[in-house]
């Protein structure tokens, strides 16, 4: 315990010396987290991690999340240094789109608009008209329906498939997926319903169709939170990685939380509601990456250029 102690001081002092902030999502190590919010720093999902790194005047950002959530930061502020405690965090959404393919897919339907998760590489969101993550994919998709568009939309087929449901836009799918999510059962949250017959159920939308059908709210990491404080329900099943306890519990001490079953639980499932890419975070590399430097996070500037465009226009959409 001395040793984190000493771990986390020599950070908090590196943080200051380097002028640098750091900004967190809410999947990563809660020593982390802890981190972020002591330091003057950010904890959340993709979107306000987006809008905070933009915003602070620190001339570097630490990024402790995946390498889709570093590059954002370095796109929206090419004139910060970026780094990460790891490059090596991808994501599956990210590993499954890649930029040539999709570029192929965009240019066989010129008549779409071209929405990306945020979960995707510069290229990728280069190639965009809009960027948009969880928590405002229903609403920008929704307007873009209104203004009679019809939607290319990659690459996570479940978040997609969910917005073409609740939106009755015209959507067309790439087919991609998160490893983590995909793993959630209907069958283990209707088990789990009739042990705790009032809980809740909190589910992510990167979840399969089964899973969101059996939610009471489906929402980014942020608005499941917010679900978790405003609902009545003094249980909770909740449908995303498990990194998201350490804030559920921390805003709302009073109430249960219990993780949605996947198919592996208890027994050996790789990716079982823990992002194993998430994962990598962790004080040791933040320390090192501090007092060493490397793990920059560099974008090609004309990539960088146009990835800005979707993405500045998913910060003004939002605001
Ligand atoms: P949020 O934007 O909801 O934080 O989601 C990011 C993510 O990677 C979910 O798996
Ligand atoms: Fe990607 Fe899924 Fe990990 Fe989120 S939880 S970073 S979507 S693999």
């Amino acid at each position: 315990a001395e040793e984190r102690e000493a771990l986390r001081e020599r950070i908090k002092a590196l943080l200051k010396a380097k002028n640098a902030v750091l900004v967190a999502h809410y999947y990563t190590d809660p020593e982390l987290q802890a981190l972020a919010e002591e330091t003057g720093g950010c904890v959340s999902d993709s979107l306000e991690m987006a809008r905070f790194g933009r915003d602070h005047p620190a001339s570097t950002l630490v990024v402790a999340g995946v390498k889709f959530m570093g590059e954002t930061a370095k796109i929206l502020s090419p004139e910060k240094t970026v780094h990460m405690p790891t490059l090596e965090a991808t994501c599956s959404l990210d590993i499954g789109c890649p930029a040539d393919e999709f570029a192929a897919f965009c240019d066989q339907h010129p008549d779409r608009t071209v929405v990306v998760y945020a979960n995707t590489s510069a290229a990728v969101k280069a190639r965009a008209d809009w960027v948009v993550t969880s928590s405002i994919a229903l609403d920008v998709v929704d307007y873009l329906d209104s203004e009679g568009q019809k939607i290319l939309w990659a690459p996570d087929k479940h978040l997609g498939d969910y917005v073409r449901r609740e939106t009755g836009a015209d959507v067309l799918l790439w087919d991609g997926a998160c490893i983590v999510h995909e793993e959630f059962k209907a069958q283990g949250i209707l088990d789990l319903k009739k042990v705790y017959p009032d809980a809740a159920v909190l589910v992510h939308p990167e979840s399969p169709e089964s899973v969101v059908a059996l939610a009471d709210v489906v929402g980014s990491t942020t608005q499941i939170i917010n679900a978790a404080r405003d609902l009545p329900n003094k249980q909770m099943i909740v449908a995303t990685d498990q990194g998201i306890f350490y804030k559920l519990q921390q805003t709302v001490p009073d109430k249960e939380f219990l993780i949605a079953p996947t198919a592996g639980s208890g027994a050996t499932c790789r990716s079982c509601a823990n992002c194993p890419w998430m994962a990598m975070n962790a004080l040791e590399n933040l320390a090192e990456v501090l007092e060493h430097g490397g793990n920059e996070i560099v974008v090609d500037p004309d990539l960088g250029e146009k990835a800005m465009k979707p993405l500045v226009r998913m910060l003004d959409f939002a605001a």
